[in-house]
């Protein structure tokens, strides 16, 4: 777009804004990110130390919280009630293999948003919660059967040969296949829009 001489990056963690100094940014703008960061309240104080006194926060992240555990006739929002013991055995499969560190994708909700912000010293915070719920889209099954819900999962053929015997395999299989492709189910998503501001006096912004 031809701004590059009009913009300096800064590659920084969110809870260690390092080569950024206080006081010095007008707006700190996130989305997705610190649903991976397992110290939240350093990276809010950190946006807070970099904001100028009436400088402005906008985030948004998914809530985990209330889109998971699904009920137990769901699959990653297909229905597979005909099945639902086999499903459970694979949702364990993928609790099981979860990695310690994706514990930050799950151990907040919006009210610990705005507890956050509020005590790392915004003077003003709004949160807006924004919660859905529709018919699942019909679905490519191979490319599904290769996914993982993130990358450090186990793919779905992996936990469910991890988890069910040959002939539960198959059972399991496809009946979600057949969600899957009729576009079956009901999907959930919960996503927070967060923003706050720093007040301008001098004495309330020193955090
Ligand atoms: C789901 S992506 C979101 C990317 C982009 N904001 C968007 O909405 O498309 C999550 C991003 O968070 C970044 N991230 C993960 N941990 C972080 C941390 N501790 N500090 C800063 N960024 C982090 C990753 O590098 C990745 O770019």
């Amino acid at each position: 777009m031809g701004m590059s001489d009009r913009c300096r990056f800064v590659e920084a963690r969110a809870e260690g804004l390092v080569g950024v100094v206080d006081r010095s940014v007008d707006v700190v703008t996130t989305r997705s990110v610190l649903i991976y960061v397992s110290r939240k309240r350093d990276a809010f104080a950190e946006f807070f130390r970099v904001l100028r006194p009436g400088g402005r926060l906008s985030i948004f992240e998914p809530i985990n919280r209330r889109m998971f555990p699904e009920p137990h006739n769901l699959f990653w929002g297909w229905d597979v009630s005909a099945v639902a013991g086999l499903r459970d055995q694979v949702v364990a499969e993928f609790e099981r293999t979860q990695r310690p560190e994706l514990k930050a994708m799950f151990d907040f909700d919006e009210t610990d948003l705005v507890s956050l912000a509020r005590d790392v010293g915004f003077d003003t915070v709004e949160l807006y919660l924004h919660l859905g719920e529709s018919r699942p889209r019909r679905g490519d099954w191979e490319s599904l059967l290769h996914s993982s819900p993130n990358p450090l999962a186990p793919t779905l053929l992996e936990a469910v040969t991890a988890s069910l015997d040959r002939r539960q395999a198959t059972h399991f299989l496809s009946a979600l296949q057949a969600s899957v492709e009729a576009g079956v189910g009901r999907c959930r998503t919960a996503g927070a829009y967060l923003r706050a501001r720093k007040s301008d006096s001098p004495i309330e912004s020193q955090g």
